[in-house]
Formats: C-alpha cells, structure tokens, sequence
C-alpha cells in the first residue's frame, strides 16, 4: 500500500491531468497585455554553423506506413558516424520553423504545440558526427544553425550520472536534451500551461522517432534521467528553463537485434 504522501502525491498528479474547472478567474499575462516573451532563445555564443538543408540528398524512407510500423525503441548503436546532414533532418523534423505567424506573434515548426508556444530549446552532446567536434551544442531553429558551446570533461562519467546509469545512451552518436521555457506557455495559459507542455514535448520525441526511422537511425525516449545534471550540461538555470526529455540517437545495424532484445530479458522472469 502507497504511503499518505504517495496517495496524496498521486492525487495531485491527478488534479493535474485532469481539465476540470478549478474556479481559477484570473487573467493570463497575455490578457494582461504583457508582452510576450522571445519566440526562441537568442544566441549563446559569437559563433554559429549553418546547418545543410538539402534534404532531397538523404536516403528518406517515404513508406509513412512502413516507417510508423517500423518505429521501436533503440537502445544499440553502431560505430559509423552520423552525417551533418542527417542532424540537420533531425533537427528540422523536431524544432524547424517553417514560418512565423503575425508580427512574430509565434512560429510555426513541423511539430504542433498548444497555442503555438513552441516552449522548448533543444541542446545536444555530440560523440560522432562528421564535421563537427565532440562537445555540446544548441540549435537555433530561426535560421537552423547549430552553434558549439563547450567540449565537456569526463563525459561518460557526467552522461552516467545524468541519465541514472543508462550508459548505453552516452556512446550514441548525439544525445538530445530538451528543455523546457515554461514561461512562453505560461504567459498565455498561465497555471494550465504544464500540462499542455508535456503534450508538446510528446509530438517532439515522436517526430524524433519517425524521422530517425525514415533515414535509418535509432533512438530513445529518456524519461528517467537526472533533471540538475543534465540542467548543468548546458548551464540551465533549473527555473526558467530546465531539462524535459532526453533522446540519444545512434547508427544502427541489423546484427545488434539480438543485443536490442536483451533489454527486455526481465520479461522472462515476469512469464
Ligand atoms: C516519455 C518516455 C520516457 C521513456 N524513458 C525511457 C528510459 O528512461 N529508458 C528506456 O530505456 N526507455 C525509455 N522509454 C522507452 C520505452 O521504454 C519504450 O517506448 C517502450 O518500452 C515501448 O517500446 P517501443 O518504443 O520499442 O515501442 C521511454 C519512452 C517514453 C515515451
């Protein structure tokens, strides 16, 4: 049996889901007229990297039937390395914009996202990606450049104690780490912002897979990880930004399937 404070923790965790009335009459800050915040964050560093965009040259799978049916979890990766050009897919099938509505009211990216708040910044570690040096980086999606933050010391180490030991996502190709700005949802859902949030980063992670999938890579969604670790990465602050979800991404190989399957070998026990 749940102890009170679990059963009441569970009870709130409830509430939240739930789109019940909570009698909550207060104005929004965007009913408020308060400006809104940036659409995006601003660069962090003097120099960017223009990503390429000439997706026609990626082997694409188009068999949107094939590739939903195909979609899984993967957990093992091989050693090859990832092409700039596949990052730049990746990162345009979670983040890209593709037009901004109003006077820069909001973006519109491949992604749908609640009132069109698009609240999160994506980071990444990179481990093996052609033409680029290992270290972590941000993407800037208002003109899809990447720019380079900082190389990191003992990285095995850090992404071990960030993702709780899950190391087989530290030798991916590039680990994806998403943030969360609650305040771009909050300004105009004020207190009903979180959950609408976590949508959001939903239709994120599951763009990540069907676009990992339709050009032969892996990936995983990372929900127990860390969140100050991961938070310190990148120098989040933990209160107006922090770490929402992580996602490795790795070449894959058909002769790993076997070592794929060895992630569910507890189910044997559970038969
Ligand atoms: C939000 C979320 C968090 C997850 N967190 C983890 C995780 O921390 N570690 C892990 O190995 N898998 C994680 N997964 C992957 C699930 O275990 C996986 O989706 C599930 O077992 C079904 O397998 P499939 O994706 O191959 O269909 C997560 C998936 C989601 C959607």
């Amino acid at each position: 049996m749940p102890s009170e404070k679990v059963k009441d923790l569970i009870k709130k965790g409830r509430t939240f889901l739930q789109y019940d009335d909570l009698g909550i009459e207060e104005p929004s800050d965007q009913q408020l007229k308060i400006p809104q915040p940036p659409l995006v964050k601003m660069k962090m560093t003097s120099e960017q990297i223009d990503l390429p965009h000439n997706f026609a040259d990626l082997e694409i799978d188009n068999d949107i039937l094939k590739v939903i049916n195909n979609r899984v979890s993967h957990r093992v990766y091989s050693d090859e390395s990832m092409t700039l050009l596949q990052l730049s897919f990746l990162l345009w099938s979670t983040q890209g914009i593709k037009s901004i509505r109003g006077n820069k009211y909001a973006t519109l990216r491949t992604v749908p996202s609640g009132g069109a708040r698009h609240e999160f910044e994506t980071y990444f570690i990179v481990n093996k990606v052609e033409g680029l040096r290992p270290g972590t980086y941000h993407f800037l999606p208002l003109s899809h450049q990447i720019e380079f933050l900082s190389s990191v010391d003992d990285a095995d180490k850090k992404l071990d104690v960030a993702l709780f030991g899950q190391r087989w996502a530290a030798v991916a190709n590039v680990i994806f780490f998403w943030s969360v700005v609650p305040y771009r949802s909050e300004w105009r859902y004020s207190c009903f912002a979180h959950r609408i949030i976590l949508v959001d980063i939903g239709h994120v992670c599951q763009n990540m897979y069907i676009a990992c999938e339709a050009i032969g890579l892996g990936t995983c969604a990372i929900g127990a990880f860390d969140r100050k670790p991961c938070d310190d990465l990148f120098s989040l602050d933990g209160e107006e930004e922090f770490t929402i979800l992580v996602a490795p991404v790795g070449t894959i190989s058909a002769d790993n399937q076997d070592k794929e399957l060895e992630f569910y070998a507890f189910l044997k026990n559970e038969e």
